[in-house]
């Protein structure tokens, strides 16, 4: 290879090697600036803490996490000690497939619209075999010994939001 050749060459490999060693490292080099930024808004950012509980406590009492809620109670039972006579709930008192649609019953006794308003009817049906010995068919409960699922929040969730408003 004649000279004049020979250090456009060198440059050229130098070039390309320093590029190849930017471009393998650029995806770590980004991901460390996305997790700085997240530590320092948990450690460093009050306004962002601010900001997150906001967040969730909209989430504690929107319709979706409510729904969520009891179709969990459903199929998992109660044991919240929430402070009723007749002490925790059992799971099961009605089928998986039937939870979803009791819950978007449930949600409309304190006034709110479910997810899947097709679901109130036949999950009202579900309520009122399974569910209505206990807490009414009204669903205000029995006082003192079987929860009003009328009330907004629920007391379970209400509980959720105290805990959360306590980190602020
Ligand atoms: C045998 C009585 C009984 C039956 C039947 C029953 N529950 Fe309950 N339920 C309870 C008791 C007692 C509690 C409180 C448990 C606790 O302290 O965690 C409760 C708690 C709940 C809660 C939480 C209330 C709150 O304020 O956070 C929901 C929601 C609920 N039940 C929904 C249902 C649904 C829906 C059904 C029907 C599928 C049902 N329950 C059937 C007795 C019953």
């Amino acid at each position: 290879m004649p000279d004049s050749f020979k250090y456009p060459a060198l440059l050229l490999a130098i070039i390309v090697i320093v590029a190849l060693s930017f471009w393998i490292n650029m995806p770590a080099a980004k991901e460390e600036t996305i997790h700085s930024h997240e530590k320092s808004e948990d450690i460093e950012c009050p306004e962002c803490r601010e900001k997150d509980i906001k967040k969730r406590i909209a989430l504690l009492r929107s319709t979706p996490y409510l729904e969520k809620y009891i179709e969990n109670i459903i199929n998992r039972g109660s044991s919240q000690n929430l402070g009723f006579a007749y002490g925790e709930m059992q799971e099961g008192f009605a089928d998986s497939d039937a939870a979803p649609k009791i819950a978007a019953y449930v949600v409309t006794l304190s006034g709110k619209s479910p997810s899947r308003p097709e679901w109130i009817k036949e999950g009202r049906i579900f309520y009122v075999s399974n569910c209505g010995g206990c807490h009414g068919e009204d669903g205000r409960g029995i006082h003192g010994t079987f929860p009003d699922l009328t009330r907004d929040p629920l007391l379970g969730i209400q509980r959720r939001i105290e805990k959360a408003l306590s980190k602020s």
